[in-house]
């Protein structure tokens, strides 16, 4: 009685999810050890150094106890955010719990009412989440097309911000940020660069593309992950001291959350301390993208100089069904279904590591003959 009752209140939960079920884009949470991993983001395999039980780690507090404008604040996060701004050549950094977070914060808090946002159409859900949350205006621009943005930064109102990822999170492209920065430049536009896949893996030490291309000067503002290759958690804004003072007052992300503890920020400075000298991992991890990028396979693959290598199958129940048999092979590989990407755009998302081999690679390859 009890529970069909319960069921009856949930039932537009059901509903929603036999929806989901029915386009075959219905997602769960699955355990992966001991499949070979061609799925974290973690390109240079630092999360398995930064162990919990590693002594400067494990030594910290592991609650911060409140918001950093309240008890969450202390020196090594300060530290750490000049240690970040420093070898990004940047005025400052400010520290966010995460990429999501850090995007959310900025994005909904610095374009005002009658300001105007553009943003690549394939910017991840974090940053259109963060623009779904600004009262400014907004439109999309075709992913990387940059007479579009033009045409549309002419007619742009208020202050003017282009907002666009680097490394491209699905596609694994990049973005043409010298040129994309000349057409802001001519229209007064603020650029926003979310660096999430490009930080430890693109430039010399891993700064990134924006401090490859030597941009960080004419850059707004810039958003650096840890997540990812940095294997640890979080994210900073780079900027001017104006903004981070504007988001430290303004921004809802910053100011209503607990700050990451003391261990996760150990975890970060450490990993700035390491991943910068990762020559060998990043020119390992070049070799294995070259690999994969010239070893022909039955699917069209997406042309990427990073370790984000998408292979096209369309149809969700088709990209399942490819996926599901490399997994039986014990590749950890996952399809990346309608609505994620746009249809018939259905991927598999492989993602090279430093620590994968040539002859995981021609295993795999093999496998998509
Ligand atoms: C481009 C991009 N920005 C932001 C994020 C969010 O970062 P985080 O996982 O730290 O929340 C991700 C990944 O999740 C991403 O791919």
């Amino acid at each position: 009685m009890f529970l069909s009752l319960q069921l009856m209140k949930e039932d537009f939960l059901h509903k929603k999810l036999e929806e989901r079920k029915s386009q075959n884009a219905y997602r769960q949470l699955k355990l992966t050890e001991g499949m070979i991993d061609f799925c974290s983001n973690d390109y240079l395999g630092l999360s398995k150094l930064l162990h919990p039980e590693s002594p400067s780690i494990g030594s910290v507090k592991h609650g911060s106890t409140g918001s950093r404008l309240l008890a969450g604040n202390y020196p090594l996060i300060n530290e750490t955010e000049e240690l970040i701004a420093t070898f990004h050549a940047a005025p400052t950094a400010l520290i966010f719990n995460s990429g999501y977070d850090a995007n959310i914060g900025l994005l909904s808090s610095v374009p005002q009412r009658g300001d105007t946002i553009l943003y690549d159409y394939l910017s991840h859900a974090s940053i259109r989440d963060g623009i779904r949350l600004s009262f400014a205006e907004s439109f999309s621009f075709p992913h990387n097309s940059l007479d579009e943005l033009e045409e549309k930064l002419k007619k742009a109102t208020g202050n003017k911000f282009v907002v666009t990822e680097s490394v491209f999170s699905m596609d694994g492209d990049l973005a043409p940020l010298t040129e994309m920065i000349a057409v802001c430049e001519k229209y007064g536009a603020h650029l926003i660069v979310d660096e999430a896949h490009a930080t430890g893996v693109i430039g010399k030490n891993g700064e990134g593309l924006v401090q490859e291309l030597n941009l960080q000067s004419r850059c707004f503002a810039r958003i650096h992950t840890f997540g990812k290759a940095l294997g640890c958690h979080g994210a900073a804004v780079l900027g001017s001291v104006a903004l981070r003072n504007y988001l430290i007052n303004f921004s809802r992300a910053f100011i209503y959350t607990t700050a990451l503890p003391e261990s996760s920020v150990k975890a970060i400075q450490m990993s700035y301390e390491l991943f910068p000298h990762m020559h060998a991992e990043r020119d390992q991890l070049r070799k294995l993208v070259r690999e994969f990028q010239q070893t022909p396979i039955k699917f069209n693959k997406q042309q990427s100089n990073t370790p984000i290598q998408a292979v096209v199958v369309p149809g969700n129940k088709e990209v399942k069904d490819v996926a599901g048999q490399l997994q039986a092979k014990q590749f950890d590989i996952r399809p990346i279904l309608y609505p994620t990407v746009p249809t018939n755009s259905e991927r598999l998302r492989i993602v090279l590591h430093a620590f994968n081999t040539t002859e995981q690679i021609s295993s795999l390859t093999g496998s998509l003959q």
